[in-house]
């Protein structure tokens, strides 16, 4: 029986509407599959964890000593106890705080079942007490670097950095605070109450199965994008504020997730602190993105009575598919409880601390930064090659390109550094502060001046490498040397171990 061409063209039609209908829905299913926003979703019902500040004592020496022993354990954080790993606690470590001067000692206990290390990120120190892949410490044994602490106010942090195995380590929750007074330069007008007015706000995204954290990765090359929040520890968190400003020291502590952290009703507030130090003045904005790795010191003006909700909205990463990456996600994070009568605070200064630009001139050497797909200049880590030496306190211009899809950014051990020039134009207000991190969006050129530290080392190398961790355990991390006049390069071979027992 034959078919009449009208009926043959109609079939076609329907055939072409379906197959684009249904091609159209699976690209958007594809874009789409991995988002969530629970912007306006969340029941704020447990109480905000405040890390502890570390207890600490000053031994003969006049050294401050802290204590800090990893071990696994089970956390609760709201909904049930979860597997864990913890340093002096279940999840999470204690908070760290030391005077710009004083000699720190931290004895760093390892009771997780294998090899881990402690890096102190942030921080100025000597490559051996910095805590990188090279100083490894075995299950059992205790490692007790001791440095002086030598820079400004600041914000830093500490995690695990073993080789290969950073993004597992801190997913299951080893990290903390270190923070850094410094008395010269102290604004006394900050809210600088911890846990009261000076909130530390630690923000990472879990995936849970039962009892067990999910360390599923995501199928777009970034590792765990988590769909729930946790604040230093705690699901769908509130803290009770009782002053008239707050002050949060925001980490992004995620192992991928880029976050854009506003207030749910886009109320402006001021940034006054990034990763390595105060701002020179106060920026008001509303809205600060933190990378991994990257912090921001917010202070913020709350009403008597009020609600207000710190958010991520969908973090604006300029990258062409960002959405596969996190860019359309949002999240409800934390919210302040204003008390019906709060304690009126200082206003704001004018101007925060001196933050004298690193001088550049011709004779500034340069060096090109290139982040490629789990690479760096085209190269994935290895432990035994040295990618660049420098001198003692040598500045260098670091031009650093993202030319890969996916959002990176770049972290620096041991320094802090500025950004010079955001596509050949003086940086953002935001970028116009110290850094040890910053977010590198793809196709655009961020210039950075960098002093190195002043620390030698010809065996022990300090690392540089994208904070997205699952990107640096792919091999997305090099390594430069400190050499004194007359020095050479004798790296210690990767199999090369120390191992410290105690
Ligand atoms: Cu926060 Cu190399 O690390
Ligand atoms: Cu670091
Ligand atoms: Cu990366």
């Amino acid at each position: 029986m034959g078919v009449r061409p009208r009926t043959w063209i109609a079939i076609v039609a329907a055939v072409v509407l379906v197959c684009c209908v249904a091609g159209v829905a699976g690209v958007v299913g594809f874009l789409r599959w991995n988002e969530v926003d629970t912007r306006g979703d969340v029941e704020f019902v447990n109480r905000l964890a405040i890390p502890p500040l570390a207890p600490s004592h000053v031994d003969e020496q006049g050294r401050r000593v802290f204590d800090l022993h990893a071990a696994p354990g089970r956390h609760d954080f709201g909904a049930g106890p979860v597997a864990t790993w913890g340093f002096d606690g279940d999840y999470l470590g204690p908070t760290l705080r030391a005077t710009r001067g004083e000699e720190v000692v931290v004895n760093v206990h390892n009771g997780l079942p294998e090899e881990t290390t402690v890096h102190w990120h942030g921080m100025h120190l000597p490559a051996s007490m910095d805590g990188g892949p090279h100083t490894p410490i075995a299950p059992g044994a205790t490692w007790s670097p001791q440095w002086r602490v030598d820079q400004p106010a600041a914000t830093l942090w500490y995690h695990p950095h073993p080789h290969g195995r950073t993004a597992e380590h801190v997913y299951r929750g080893l990290a903390g605070l270190f923070l850094i007074d410094d008395p010269a330069t102290s604004v006394d007008a900050l809210p600088h109450r911890y846990g009261v007015d000076d909130i530390p706000v630690v923000v990472q995204d879990r995936n849970f199965d039962g009892d067990r954290l999910d360390f599923a990765p995501s199928l777009v090359g970034m590792g765990i994008l988590g769909r729930t929040i946790v604040v230093n520890g705690t699901l769908a968190p509130y803290q009770e504020v009782t002053t008239e400003r707050v002050r949060l020291r925001l980490l992004n502590g995620s192992n991928s997730r880029v976050y854009q952290f506003a207030f749910a009703d886009h109320r402006s507030f001021a940034l006054v602190g990034t990763d390595g130090g105060l701002l020179a003045a106060p920026v008001t904005t509303d809205r600060v993105l933190l990378s991994p790795g990257e912090r921001a010191e917010i202070v913020v003006t709350v009403r008597p009575g009020e609600r207000l909700v710190l958010r991520s909205d969908p973090p604006a990463l300029g990258a062409p598919l960002g959405r596969l990456f996190g860019g359309a996600d949002g999240f409800d994070v934390l919210e302040l409880r204003a008390a019906s009568s709060l304690e009126p605070s200082p206003a704001l200064p004018d101007r925060l601390v001196e933050v004298p630009a690193l001088a550049v001139d011709a004779a500034t050497p340069t060096r090109t930064v290139r982040l490629g797909d789990s690479t760096i200049n085209n190269k994935q880590m290895d432990m035994s090659r040295i990618d660049a030496t420098l001198a003692p306190g040598a500045v260098e211009v670091w031009r650093v390109r993202n030319d890969d899809g996916k959002p990176h950014n770049l972290h620096i051990h041991g320094v802090s550094f500025q950004v010079r020039r955001l596509d050949g134009t003086a940086p953002p207000a935001h970028l116009s502060g110290w850094k040890d991190t910053v977010y590198v969006a793809p196709e655009r050129e961020y210039e950075l001046v960098v002093r190195f530290p002043t620390y030698a080392d010809p065996m022990i190398p300090y690392m540089y490498h994208c904070h997205v961790l699952y990107h640096e355990d792919q091999g997305m991390m090099a390594q430069f040397l400190v050499l004194a006049p007359g020095q050479s390069a004798t790296p210690m071979p990767a199999h090369h171990r120390h191992h410290h027992h105690g």
